[in-house]
Parts: structure tokens; sequence; C-alpha cells
């Protein structure tokens, strides 16, 4: 079961189109991470959050083309990333054991991550995709000025996918709503409630497509993958 976060209002990105529905290599961002987790054998199910103002789109330029048999859902996302995640959750079959979380943006992901996290979240709960940190990190202060080095070694960035025992993914989302917890990633959600998220090693090309160079880049990707 995999829950695609597709709500975002993409501001970043500038113009107003959701960065979800902007296109590279010509098809829709969503629609190339919606083939990766209909291609994965892993995954039997997908449930979409997408703003109330796309549905329609969605349903007639994803869903409609019949490319997406697994997509059984399409859900309105919420005000936060957060929020978008619980109304799919909600829409999960209580019988699920693993459910995956996949922000739409991220169009690079790749058979194996699924795979890798799943097995991870089967064997320990919970798993998310990340790469450990390689750039020297600065602590910066008022005015712009350098408090200190931070220690990298133990610093990872988070990625998605995610995977998660449903149990504690429902826990973690019926806690953190509770709490007035803004969640920027569903992993969070799980360190809250004291259980062990374990990270498996990422790849630099998964991208999130946030800021309008992220385009650029995200075609120099496809076209290595292509050639
Ligand atoms: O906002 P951010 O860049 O972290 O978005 C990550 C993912 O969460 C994107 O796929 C975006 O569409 C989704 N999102 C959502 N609902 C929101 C905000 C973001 O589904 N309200």
């Amino acid at each position: 079961m995999a829950l695609v976060p597709a709500a975002g209002r993409g501001l970043r990105m500038g113009g107003h189109i959701p960065k979800q529905f902007l296109t590279l290599g010509g098809r829709p961002i969503l629609a190339q991470s919606l083939t990766v987790l209909q291609a994965s054998p892993v995954i039997h199910e997908i449930i979409l959050a997408v703003p109330q103002s796309e549905r329609q789109y969605c349903l007639d330029h994803i869903v409609a083309t019949g490319d997406f048999p697994k997509v059984t859902k399409v859900v309105p996302g919420g005000e936060q990333r957060q929020d978008s995640v619980r109304h799919a959750l909600a829409e999960v079959d209580p019988e699920t054991e693993i459910v995956l979380v996949h922000d739409a943006v991220r169009p690079f992901l790749t058979d194996t991550m699924i795979r890798e996290v799943v097995e991870a979240a089967v064997k320990h709960g919970a798993a998310i995709i990340a790469l450990p940190m390689r750039d020297t990190v600065k602590y910066v202060g008022a005015g712009g000025v350098i408090e200190r080095t931070v220690d990298r070694r133990p610093l990872w960035l988070a990625q998605t996918p995610q995977a998660f025992r449903r149990e504690w993914l429902e826990e973690g989302h019926r806690k953190g709503l509770l709490g007035g917890v803004q969640a920027t990633d569903d992993a969070h959600l799980i360190e809250m409630l004291g259980k062990p998220v374990v990270v498996v090693e990422g790849s630099g090309e998964n991208i999130k497509v946030t800021r309008p160079e992220d385009l650029v880049i995200g075609e120099a990707i496809l076209r290595s993958r292509t050639a």
C-alpha cells in the first residue's frame, strides 16, 4: 500500500501550477513517480492526495489514462503535508501491514529503494530512504554569522519513500494531530512515539523537485537514465 501526498501548492516554484503537475521529459512529475510505484511488485494499491481544486485534472489526466490501475482512491489533501497524508491514511484497509509514503515531487525513486525500505520496515517497523550529509554544516546565528560547525557524521538527509507498520503510522498521526505537531515527514511522527526508525541509504538522484533549477537537474537525470 502506498500513499502519495501530491496536494502541495508548490509556492517555491513560482507560477501557479502546483509543482507535482509540472512536466519533466514531457510528463507530469506526479505521473513519473506513479510509474515507478505502479511497476513495483511490492505495491498493490496507491492512494493519492491532491488539492481539491486539481482533483478533476488528476482524474482526467492521470487516473483516466489507465496507466495506473493501482491508484484506487484520490482524496482531497489538507493544509499541510501531514494533513494530506492523514487523509489518505484514513482510507487504508485495516488489514494492511506496511504503508509506504512517497512524495509526488520525488520522481526519481527506484524500484530498489521501494523494495529495500519496505523490507527494512517489515523487519524493524519503520524505515526511510536517506542520504548521509556530505557537505560541511554550519550553525548560523543572528546577522548571518556562523556560530559553529556541526559534526556531520551522524547527520542524514531524509527522503521518501518511507515505510511503516500501519498501526505505528496511524498512532503517530493521531498523536501528532492531538499534540499540534506539524511534521515535514512521517518518520518524525514515529520518532515522537519513541519507536525506532532505521535509515536505508538512498541516492543523490532522488531529488525533490522544489525549485525551478530542480527541473533542469531533473531533465539531466532523465537524459542520463534514457541514454
Ligand atoms: O511541501 P513539500 O515540498 O515538503 O511537499 C512534499 C510533498 O507533500 C509534495 O509531493 C507535496 O505535493 C505534498 N504536500 C501535500 N499537501 C500539502 C503540502 C504538500 O500533499 N498541504
